[in-house]
């Protein structure tokens, strides 16, 4: 069923949880995921982002993730990930997401700022609630087929694209909007080197900031530093490499060792239960005990 997307993030701020932010740009992976929501009977955030178009376009995923989330008895929110242009969000609207981050984390921040509190205005009426960026996120995700991850080279220096918490907190007044996501050490996709979360000003800016945080790029921190992302106010991660490579050495696996022909269902089948055990191991993990 979709869930009130406001009600799932009160509750997990109020009870220090987070949850899983999962992007499924196929159907063995949202069938993988919402089963792992349904199986631990908790609420998760299932989706697609703008990149995801060159696999297969929102007009193929979207009517797909929608009824997929509504016919499931898990609560599900429905979130565009990374919508970059107003074309592409309104398109997510019109396919009944609940949640959609807007990332004009590209513009200087006040108009980055305008752009969301607009937006922030129409998504509100229609009760949608909104993501929106500051500070840029390195990435390191190029898929095979050409879809990348937004942002910046995470080789090098990172720490120069970290978000001020100051900033965010004016941001979040400026623009209104109910989720942020912050750089504080997360790069998308494969780390280089060992990821190190700046866990205090993660807290600074929870302080300061009358929003939920979240942190993009999960794939490759450890549980630990998970456990104090959550302690110091990440309400959702965005994880999406980790499901989406949970699949490939099983498949290569079972077909590699088949004694009779493989039919593509048989691939399908095992890429998704090994993308559920790796769903449902994060979700545990984000829960965080509660
Ligand atoms: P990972 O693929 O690194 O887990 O990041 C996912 C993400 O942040 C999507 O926005």
């Amino acid at each position: 069923m979709l869930a009130d997307p406001r009600e799932v993030l009160a509750d997990a701020e109020k009870r220090n949880y987070a949850i899983a932010g999962i992007n499924t740009p196929t159907f063995d992976a949202a069938v993988a995921v919402l089963e792992a929501a349904e199986e631990l009977d908790w609420p998760v955030m299932i989706g697609l982002a703008e990149v995801h178009d060159v696999d297969a376009s929102i007009d193929m995923l979207a009517p797909m993730l929608h009824d997929l989330a509504v016919r499931s008895k898990a609560r599900v929110i429905l979130h565009l990930d990374h919508g970059e242009t107003m074309e592409y969000v309104m398109k997510a609207i019109r396919y009944g997401f609940t949640s959609i981050m807007y990332d004009c984390s590209h513009l200087p921040l006040d108009e980055n700022a305008a752009k969301l509190k607009e937006f922030a205005e129409i998504a509100h009426k229609l009760n949608i609630i909104v993501e929106a960026e500051v500070g840029l996120m390195p990435s390191t995700i190029v898929s095979n087929s050409g879809g990348g991850e937004g942002g910046v080279s995470a080789e090098g220096d990172i720490t120069q694209f970290f978000s001020d918490p100051a900033e965010v907190a004016r941001f979040v007044d400026l623009s209104g909007v109910d989720m942020m996501a912050i750089s504080f050490g997360n790069v998308h996709g494969d780390y280089v080197g060992e990821p190190k979360l700046d866990i205090p000003r993660l807290k600074r800016t929870h302080e300061l900031t009358k929003c939920h945080l979240v942190m993009h790029g999960t794939t490759g921190v450890d549980d630990a530093q998970i456990r104090q992302a959550i302690d110091n106010g990440i309400r959702k991660f965005n994880y999406f490499t980790g499901v989406a490579t949970a699949a490939t050495r099983p498949v290569l696996n079972y077909i590699t060792t088949a004694k009779n022909t493989v039919y593509v269902q048989e691939i399908s089948h095992t890429a998704r239960d090994a993308m559920k055990k790796e769903a449902m191991r994060v979700i545990q993990l984000f829960r965080n005990g509660a």
